[in-house]
């Protein structure tokens, strides 16, 4: 699925549109997963801020740059969703690592083999190998006018 976002606020209601979709679906064997593919400025993080504050989670969400990842506990009950089966949302930004095994010692494959988890990631080519089969891929990449981003879900 391909889209033109025009602004921050665009793409922001973009991926609220996304989170909504995912909690409502059911869980599956390990975390769901999605890999922020993009360059510098690309909107990984604006995205990230718009799934999580869809999901009933009302703070500022910075970017983690660094402290590499941080945890938002999903509350049901702004949300409204009957039998919501997922409690966290995890936020990684692995600009900053070397070696996959500094997160790996961070619990990372604890994190995402929770089904109740939900996990954005921000430079995944970090780690690819350690992602899930079903990981949602978002690319994210700038275009010829200054606010316009294409993201491309797959
Ligand atoms: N259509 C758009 N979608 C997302 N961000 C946009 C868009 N147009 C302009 N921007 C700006 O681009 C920057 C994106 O920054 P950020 O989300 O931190 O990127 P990344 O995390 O990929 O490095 C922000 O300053 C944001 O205001
Ligand atoms: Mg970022």
């Amino acid at each position: 699925m391909v889209m033109v976002s025009k602004s921050k606020i665009q793409t922001q209601k973009f991926a609220a549109k996304l989170a909504k979709k995912i909690v409502s679906q059911a869980t599956g064997k390990n975390a769901k997963v999605l890999a922020l593919v993009g360059d510098l400025g690309s909107g990984k993080t604006a995205f990230t801020g718009g799934f999580i504050k869809s999901l009933g989670i009302k703070t500022h969400v910075p970017s983690p740059t660094f402290v590499i990842f941080r945890r938002y506990p999903i509350s049901d009950l702004k949300l409204k969703i009957k039998d919501l089966k997922f409690k966290n949302i995890f936020h990684f930004d692995l600009y900053r690592i070397q070696k996959p095994k500094e997160i790996i010692d961070l619990d990372f494959k604890k994190i995402i083999k929770n089904p109740e988890n939900i996990v954005l990631i921000e430079w995944p080519e970090k780690i690819l190998k350690y992602l899930p089969k079903d990981t949602i891929k978002v690319f994210l990449s700038h275009s010829k006018k200054e606010k316009e981003r294409i993201i491309n879900i797959k």
